[in-house]
């Protein structure tokens, strides 16, 4: 990362307890397609019938009105964004603006050619989504062979030296492997893990999800299952791998896969103060997880939006509430929660600097 990167970092951490300075945005997430290769069983986007991609123009212009206001790094996901044929396009561009650009993927697509291609362009993240391990992965992904082209991809990855880090969609179907998936971080030589907690994401996948949780307010393990949770997170709490952050978002799977709400007293989201999602067919939403659309790129100014009257309410309404009012669910949307919780200098303070003398 640049100074310039950790300079944008300090400026949002202040922002968080003085919300009148600097009301730039730090990220943006952007999904860059609709389509996709696999057919995954948590996931909802290949259920998607409109194949729908953002154009190179498109991005362009939304990357120069979010660097106006101050935008630092890229998300890239869709998806499978190495399906969009202006990919390397728009890392290409993303990187001349100075951005630090991150791509989330299903693994499969890496091969030799792409991947010397990410590091002749410097990008700065690669995140594999890997669920399980061997057959059990496949089985996740809805398609034989997928693990062993993940493993192919992080080998390339990791002999031209790209940063990749691993992705797993905690879910009931594979919680039970967490360790053996924390394993995996060392066997494929990736830089870390982050656990996402699958959750409800409204905005463009979820009718289904919706569907099957109709009746409660998030998802809900069976108590057997709970009982094993906890006993996998407690052995985890001494293991070195994982960081103060992911362990602390891990302390909160048992509550939030119990249907309960982790609120934002309990654990921070800040995900309208310094970040924002672009749907496939355009659509700005605040976060992963609410369906409360702010615009659309191809009709409003991306810039003007962010700096809306529009915008600055729903912050207003947002900063005073304990249970997020932008989604009726039970979120625990990782993508926000964790880089909130880093940006949170005392969040950081009383989980990583004091509970670590006492221990985790
Ligand atoms: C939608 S995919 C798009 C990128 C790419 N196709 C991939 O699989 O990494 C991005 C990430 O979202 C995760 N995901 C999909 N549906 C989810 C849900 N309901 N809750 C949590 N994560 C979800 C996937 O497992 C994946 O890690
Ligand atoms: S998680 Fe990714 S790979 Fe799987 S169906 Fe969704 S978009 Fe496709
Ligand atoms: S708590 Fe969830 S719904 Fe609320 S802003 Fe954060 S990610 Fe969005």
């Amino acid at each position: 990362m640049k100074i310039s990167h950790y300079f944008a970092i300090l400026k949002k951490s202040i922002n968080i307890y003085f919300p009148f300075l600097f009301r730039d945005i730090l990220m943006l997430h952007v999904d860059i397609c609709s389509v996709c290769n696999l057919k995954c069983v948590h996931c909802q986007v290949w259920k998607n019938k409109e194949k729908l991609q953002i154009s190179f123009s498109a991005l362009k212009n939304l990357i120069d009105q979010a660097c106006s206001c101050g935008l630092r790094f890229l998300a890239i996901s869709g998806g499978e964004p190495f399906m969009h044929k202006d990919l390397f396009m728009f890392i290409a561009y993303a990187k001349k603006k100075g951005l630090f650009v991150s791509i989330t993927t299903n693994g499969t697509l890496l091969n030799e050619e792409r991947v010397k291609k990410l590091r002749k362009l410097k990008v700065d993240a690669i995140l594999i989504s890997l669920d399980a391990v061997g057959g059990k992965h496949d089985e996740m992904r809805g398609q034989k062979g997928v693990y062993e082209k993940v493993v192919r991809g992080a080998s390339f990855l990791s002999k031209y030296k790209v940063p990749f880090y691993l992705d797993p969609c905690v879910t009931e179907d594979n919680f039970e492997i967490i360790p053996d998936l924390i394993s995996e971080v060392g066997k494929l030589n990736a830089k870390n893990i982050f656990l996402y907690p699958f959750y409800i994401n409204t905005h463009n996948i979820g009718a289904i999800s919706l569907r099957k949780y109709k009746s409660i307010r998030g998802p809900k393990f069976k108590k057997s299952n709970l009982k094993k949770l906890v006993g996998i997170i407690n052995s985890l709490k001494n293991n070195k791998k994982i960081d103060c952050v992911v362990k602390a978002c891990l302390n909160k799977f048992p509550k939030y896969f119990s249907g309960k709400d982790i609120d934002l007293k309990e654990f921070p989201c800040y995900a309208p103060l310094f970040d924002a999602v672009v749907s496939f067919n355009g659509d700005i939403y605040p976060c992963w997880a609410s369906d409360m659309k702010m615009g659309n790129i191809y009709e409003n100014n991306f810039s003007t939006l962010w700096r809306s009257k529009k915008y600055n309410t729903l912050r207003k309404r947002f900063r005073k509430a304990k249970h997020c009012p932008l989604t009726k669910y039970n979120c625990f949307c990782l993508t926000h929660r964790e880089i909130s919780a880093r940006i949170d200098p005392l969040f950081m303070l009383k989980t990583c600097v004091f509970k670590k003398k006492r221990g985790l």
